[in-house]
């Protein structure tokens, strides 16, 4: 399936890029999918079907982005696409009460242990925003804890630290930087937000012993998946839920990202730990928009109505058709070494471009293990988001990408995203990988 890079003409793509720019925004819907990550500029893709897909030229690729992680089943599967038509043949949605809803909340739950009840969003972003609502409520206090180089979606106050910048504009570990990631929030939005370091215990006590009566919530990512593929140190979630817990504030577990990836009922099942709430969204749809937030019923069942309630409406939560669509993702996901599967296919991978980089004796390493992992052209482990913004060669990393979008292998060309392994990928999709790989090592320089 290797094609040449000349072969690889974006004719069409180059004319749908600049005919987008008298409509959108940059010629896109979000800036992660232009010319600032994309260079010239992006691959138009039109078309599907299992781990591959197809760009406005017709050229043809193995994806390994899967839309940042949202296409755990890869493009149209079957299962899917029939769940869709029968469900918009019925009716796509009523902002109504269904069975539909019913029968996705059901399989939720028993997937996920520490889910009594879900609410279900539209997005991730909606979710960690009404998580946070939730353990405000709930503790009675306003401030909480992020991390540095998490992102939980573009909620106001997230949006802290979840860009890598230079080393030098860090700050130190006792006492960080704070660097805002968007203009139009009110700066006094970010009073409420203490920020501390990943993956270090000690930098951990240590602040929640100066802050920790005036927090509502922890929120953490359990593995970092917007630096990349940054795991958490042994034992450092468990230490974690200890420290928030001992400080009465709430964990809120974010696994938009890790949520049905790493195993049936999320990293949370993985690690051995039971978040007060977690919020979820992309795998769990399948390719259709929808986020939840899961946890202890006394803490959701303060959206009940009534004087003091958490406010959350939506018409479009719990809509129909995406009801449908989670509750034939979540039976397939229940099947039989599916999840097996999607460690033993990402771990080839992984396996396999280990080899490439030491035949080839370039500088990389692979972080992350199964159904999510990532390349750092780096020496160094990466441990946190100061070691990414230190550590890890971004642009390297981006001519790496776009040598292999020119070889027939689709991924974004940012270093803080990360590689995903559906149920649709197989040996021939790694093998493949591989081959690319090896050919676009050789054009580095
Ligand atoms: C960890 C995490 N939380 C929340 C979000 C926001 O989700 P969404 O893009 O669906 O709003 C993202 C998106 O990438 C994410 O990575």
């Amino acid at each position: 399936m290797e094609q040449t890079t000349e072969a690889r003409r974006q004719t069409q793509s180059r004319e749908w890029f600049a005919r987008a720019q008298q409509s959108l925004v940059e010629g896109v819907n979000s800036p992660s999918r232009g010319a600032a990550v994309y260079m010239p500029g992006p691959t138009v893709l039109e078309r599907g079907q299992g781990s591959h897909v197809w760009d406005a030229d017709g050229n043809e690729y193995i994806d390994f982005m899967m839309s940042f992680g949202a296409l755990i089943q890869g493009h149209a599967h079957p299962v899917i696409v029939k769940a869709v038509s029968d469900a918009a043949a019925a009716g796509s949605h009523f902002a109504a009460a269904t069975s539909a809803e019913v029968e996705a909340a059901e399989r939720f739950c028993r997937m996920v242990a520490s889910a009594e009840v879900v609410r279900f969003t539209n997005t991730g972003s909606e979710a960690t925003m009404l998580a946070l609502r939730l353990a405000r409520a709930h503790t009675g206090r306003r401030k909480f804890l992020k991390f540095e180089g998490h992102y939980h979606g573009w909620y106001d106050p997230f949006l802290l630290n979840a860009h890598s910048h230079p080393t030098e504009q860090l700050g130190s570990v006792e006492n960080p930087a704070r660097i805002l990631d968007s203009e139009g929030i009110p700066s006094s939005t970010f009073d409420d937000v203490v920020l501390a370091p990943w993956n270090d215990e000690a930098a951990l006590e240590n602040i929640l012993r100066a802050h920790g009566h005036e927090l509502a919530a922890v929120i953490t990512e359990p593995i970092m998946a917007n630096m990349g593929c940054i795991l958490p140190r042994d034992g450092y979630l468990q230490r974690l839920l200890e420290l928030t817990h001992a400080s009465g504030a709430l964990l809120i577990l974010d696994e938009v990202v890790t949520g049905f990836r790493y195993a049936p009922g999320g990293c949370q099942q993985y690690y051995g730990i039971e978040p007060d709430l977690s919020t979820f969204g992309k795998a769990l749809g399948a390719g259709f928009p929808v986020g939840a937030v899961a946890g202890r019923r006394a803490i959701l069942d303060r959206m009940r109505w009534g004087d003091h309630m958490v406010l959350h409406y939506g018409t479009f939560n719990g809509h129909r058709l995406t009801m449908k669509v989670i509750a034939a993702n979540l039976d397939l996901l229940s099947a039989a070494q599916i999840y097996e599967k999607l460690h033993a296919t990402g771990n080839a991978a992984i396996d396999g471009l280990r080899d490439v980089f030491a035949r080839r004796k370039v500088r990389a390493i692979v972080q992350g293990f199964g159904p999510m992992f990532q390349i750092y052209f780096s020496d160094h482990e990466i441990w946190n988001y100061r070691d990414y913004c230190k550590y890890a060669d971004t642009k390297r990393y981006s001519n790496f990408v776009h040598a292999l979008l020119d070889r027939g292998i689709y991924m974004t060309p940012s270093n803080g995203l990360h590689w995903i392994i559906s149920t649709a990928h197989n040996e021939d999709d790694v093998e493949t990988l591989i081959k690319a790989a090896d050919h676009a090592c050789a054009t580095l320089s």
